[in-house]
């Protein structure tokens, strides 16, 4: 029955019973994140445990973080949605995304174990500072192979699995860096990575769009993460710096990007496809 304003009465009734718009809700989607053990990529398993989702994968390198991360996220689960735990399932697998085998064993067995896989998030990256004229060769190989060709088995190893369901969210982590080239601190083959995953987003995009697989790009800011926290130890002037830089004057905090990356992995951004979300304080508007 139609009620006043074009709306059905189910519909009514869910708007009422619901604070949020439902289609933000991850329940009944499996989601799978790299880097999942710390910084960011923990934060958004977090924020798709909070937002109803009750599957969930963590890839890593870093087998024995990724146990750490695994029995907090239970407790996170536990301590929000009072104690029931007997629908949940948190995985950790350990997985280098430099390799292409590990990749594609990893997704087998997250498609293995939790049925299929609705929504990854390619989070794990490196950054080093060096000057360009002094970068050694392997150490820029390597963070390439991190930034760059990880992501990309991660996006199709995910997409491969989605193509078959028709439907699913890649979202691609990249970084202000993408957009602006960061002071005082010299990295240029990171910031070129960040560049290559921007444009990897919009192009995979394309192609699978077809599929309805949707590939986006998260480029955050200034971020307070183990990896930031690494390059500012015993270095206060250089936070003051970054804080200076950014318009609202501060760091983020890894949950600044909760919301975002909910908004990015659910049907509440159906229809966006190739773009690039930033949150960065302001730092690139001017
Ligand atoms: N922290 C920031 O300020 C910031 C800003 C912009 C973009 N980013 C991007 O966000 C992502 C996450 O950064 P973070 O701050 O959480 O870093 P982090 O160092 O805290 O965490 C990165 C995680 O990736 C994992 N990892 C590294 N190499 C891997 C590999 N080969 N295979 C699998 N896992 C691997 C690490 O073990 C770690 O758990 C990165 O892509 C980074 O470039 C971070």
């Amino acid at each position: 029955m139609a009620a006043k304003g074009g709306f059905s009465s189910d519909m009514t009734d869910s708007i009422r019973s619901s604070p949020i718009l439902p289609s933000f809700s991850l329940a009944n989607k499996v989601c799978a994140v790299t880097g999942a053990a710390r910084g960011l990529g923990l934060e958004f398993c977090r924020a798709f445990l909070q937002s109803g989702c009750t599957s969930l994968a963590l890839l890593d390198l870093r087998a024995a973080d990724l146990d750490l991360a695994v029995t907090e996220l239970l407790a996170f689960h536990s301590a929000i949605h009072e104690g029931k735990l007997d629908e949940l399932k948190v995985i950790g697998i350990e997985c280098n995304v430099t390799s292409e085998e590990n990749v594609i064993a990893a997704m087998d067995k997250v498609v293995g174990e939790l049925g299929r896989v609705d929504v990854v998030v390619a989070s794990a990256g490196i950054v080093e500072n060096y000057s360009a004229l002094d970068y050694p060769a392997e150490r820029a190989k390597l963070l390439l192979d991190i930034n760059v060709n990880g992501v990309f088995y991660t996006a199709r190893e995910a997409a491969r699995r989605m193509i078959p369901q028709k439907s699913g969210s890649i979202i691609l982590i990249g970084s202000m860096s993408a957009n602006i080239v960061n002071v005082p601190q010299l990295q240029t083959p990171y910031n070129a990575s960040k560049a290559a995953v921007k444009h990897m987003a919009a192009s995979l995009a394309v192609e699978w769009a077809q599929h309805n697989i949707r590939v986006n790009c998260l480029s955050p800011g200034y971020m307070l993460t183990k990896l930031t926290r690494t390059i500012l130890e015993g270095d206060a002037e250089l936070k003051a710096t970054w804080e200076k830089l950014t318009p609202m004057g501060r760091m983020g905090e890894p949950e600044d990007l909760a919301a975002t990356i909910v908004f990015m992995a659910s049907d509440a951004s159906k229809f966006m496809t190739g773009s690039e979300i930033r949150v960065d304080g302001g730092y690139c508007a001017i």
